[in-house]
């Protein structure tokens, strides 16, 4: 039967202690396993701290032990009875309640479960889609709850360091206008403006500018963004950044309030003491010793460039290469010692899945080269390598070498050793400022400059002059933060002056008219006295799935969607009824 009354907890689940031994306690919660030993039934009660064993003897309570008969998994209850010391062979130390349990004497249902679709066991491996479709049974295992107490942690301790800093937390609108470049825009038509459409923000970049111009001095949201791009582990169309802008700032300064926010937040969320200032390093030094712009340096492995070793080289293919003003660059892999055949052989496969034409290995042996292409190299060169790379005995270094851009092969290589050769860093964290990216991109396709960041980031100083001759050759005053290999934030100091954003613009290709409609507000306000100003954005998501020790944003997000875009729960995107359409003036096909 299930009752109406219930009375309200005293304690939760998870907190009793032996301490607690004695005491008349209250439990609300929800039937974890029910056992029945022969007349004394035990069952694990759940609620969000966690677990406890409840005990219905009938000789203490015929009544309660008759409620426990009825119960079964996901049932949820009302008990009240005593805290007892477990018999010494029957505590449990992996729980935190384990030596003590509750003795009912008193037991309501407060509601009845159907059988779960799949068992709410921590740890239990479940189809991710049954998982999502039942996204509410889902969180009740302790390890899928586990990682949003921890973002809400984040979330908290991250805007108490802002509040303190002087920040004002302010919204900015999520029904908003599309503007050109960065993602695909999710669009909202308007009923009240028959034809025209609103977009969801992709970020409240142009707002907390305008924020500045308005005298704010220091900004933060933790703000929803909308981005309608290919997902990934560690993208979704909806997320979350925790979005700052200052004003009368250099980047020093931001960068530094924002070391001692990641200080802060690291000793109290998870009691880790990293030592600022963070290392920063440049975009372009970056690309040379890791081959990408997120790296991580808690693996050495760094490349290097090996082409002078091979300037008189008799080796054709590097020689041909070296003449087409290619390079010759790689690094030595760590934790692969006098490797088999097969580890060689997979490097090789893996580098062609990256696309490379092919890649070189070597391996030491004595003060010769183990290697497919030995025979083409002098002693000198030989030696020359050995050197450059500090090899020692049975170490493995590889090659890559082509006029084309080597990057990508050399940084999924370095991963692919990682993953698989490299022995456990000695730093559970690194932390690090990418800084001087380019503030253009050349774009293949359109024959176009892209902003590498977004068109209001301001170029640095000293490249100004280089903005109508080589734009590829400025660089920015642009900021990005990598945590263990993953960007986490990114952000620069804008452009506050009318004139050179126009010119910015231009080189972007963008017309005069086009500017006007889509940034005539942004422009106009520069004109009313713009103090200088910048900003940076992290995501959310993506720092608490690393926080959480987890491989997908996915984890961090209470109701997160699939790859294809879809909230298996309440079966969004779906169709609309046909008044729904008329209303908005949108003709179905
Ligand atoms: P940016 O586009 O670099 O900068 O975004 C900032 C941070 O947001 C996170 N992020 C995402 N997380 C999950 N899913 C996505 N689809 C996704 N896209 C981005 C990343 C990224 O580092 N307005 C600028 C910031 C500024 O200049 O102040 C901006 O949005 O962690």
């Amino acid at each position: 039967m299930i009752g109406r009354e219930w009375k309200k907890r005293t304690h939760h689940c998870g907190s009793l202690r032996i301490e607690d031994v004695g005491r008349d306690v209250v439990l609300n919660g929800w039937v974890q396993k029910r056992r029945d030993h022969g007349g004394v039934i035990f069952i694990d009660l759940r609620d969000v701290s966690g677990l406890v064993q409840v005990v219905f003897n009938p000789e203490i309570s015929a009544a309660a032990h008759e409620v426990a008969g009825e119960l079964r998994g996901e049932y949820v209850i009302s008990c009240r009875g005593t805290v007892g010391a477990r018999p010494a062979d029957s505590v449990n130390p992996r729980l935190a309640t384990g030596e003590v349990e509750v003795r009912v004497e008193e037991a309501d249902v407060i509601s009845a479960s159907l059988t779960p679709p799949f068992e709410i066991q921590e740890g239990s491996d479940v189809d991710e889609a049954l998982r999502f479709r039942y996204r509410f049974l889902d969180m009740r295992r302790r390890d899928q709850l586990e990682p949003l107490i921890l973002r809400s942690r984040v979330a908290v301790t991250v805007r108490n360091f802002l509040d303190s800093r002087g920040f004002l937390e302010i919204e900015t609108p999520m029904l908003t206008k599309s503007t050109p470049e960065g993602a695909r825009d999710f669009v909202v038509p308007s009923r009240l403006q028959p034809g025209k459409f609103y977009a969801l923000p992709q970020s409240p970049q142009l707002f907390k500018q305008l924020l500045m111009i308005a005298g704010i001095d220091r900004y933060y949201q933790i703000a929803r963004c909308f981005r309608d791009e290919d997902m990934r582990a560690d993208r979704q169309l909806e997320f979350t950044q925790i979005d700052l802008e200052m004003s009368f700032i250099e980047p020093e300064d931001l960068i530094a309030i924002m070391d001692a926010m990641f200080v802060d937040l690291f000793r109290r969320v998870m009691s880790v003491e990293l030592s600022d200032p963070f290392p920063q390093i440049s975009w372009q030094e970056a690309m040379e010793a890791y081959g990408t712009d997120r790296p991580d340096p808690r693996w050495g492995m760094e490349i290097d460039d090996f082409s002078s070793i091979f300037s008189a080289t008799d080796f054709k293919l590097f020689r041909s290469i070296l003449e087409e003003k290619g390079r010759v660059r790689g690094f030595k892999v760590d934790g692969l010692i006098a490797p088999a055949r097969r580890e060689l052989d997979s490097l090789v496969s893996e580098a062609q899945r990256l696309g490379a034409g092919g890649l070189v290995w070597m391996v030491r042996e004595g003060d010769s080269l183990r290697s497919p292409v030995a025979k083409f190299l002098s002693q000198g060169e030989t030696d020359a390598l050995i050197e450059k790379a500090a090899m020692v005995e049975g170490e493995v270094f590889l090659l890559a070498a082509g006029p084309g851009d080597l990057n990508p092969v050399l940084a999924g290589l370095r991963q692919y050793c990682i993953k698989n050769f490299a022995p456990q860093p000695a730093e559970a964290w690194a932390l690090l400022w990418v800084i001087d990216f380019p503030l253009f991109d050349w774009d293949e396709n359109e024959k176009r400059y892209k902003s590498n960041h977004h068109p209001f980031t301001s170029p640095s100083r000293r490249t100004l002059e280089l903005l109508d001759d080589d734009p590829l050759q400025v660089t920015s005053d642009s900021y990005d933060m990598v945590l263990n290999g993953v960007e986490i934030g990114g952000g620069s100091i804008r452009i506050h002056d009318p004139e050179l954003q126009d010119r910015i613009f231009k080189i972007l290709g963008l017309g005069e008219q086009e500017v006007e409609e889509k940034f005539g507000f942004l422009i106009e306000a520069f004109r009313y006295g713009a103090p200088p100003h910048g900003g940076i954005a992290y995501g959310l998501d993506r720092l608490a799935m690393l926080m959480a020790g987890k491989d997908s944003i996915r984890d961090v997000i209470a109701f997160p969607k699939t790859q294809s875009g879809l909230d298996l729960m309440t079966a969004a995107p779906d169709i609309i009824s046909q008044a729904q359409l008329k209303e908005l003036r949108i003709r179905s096909t």
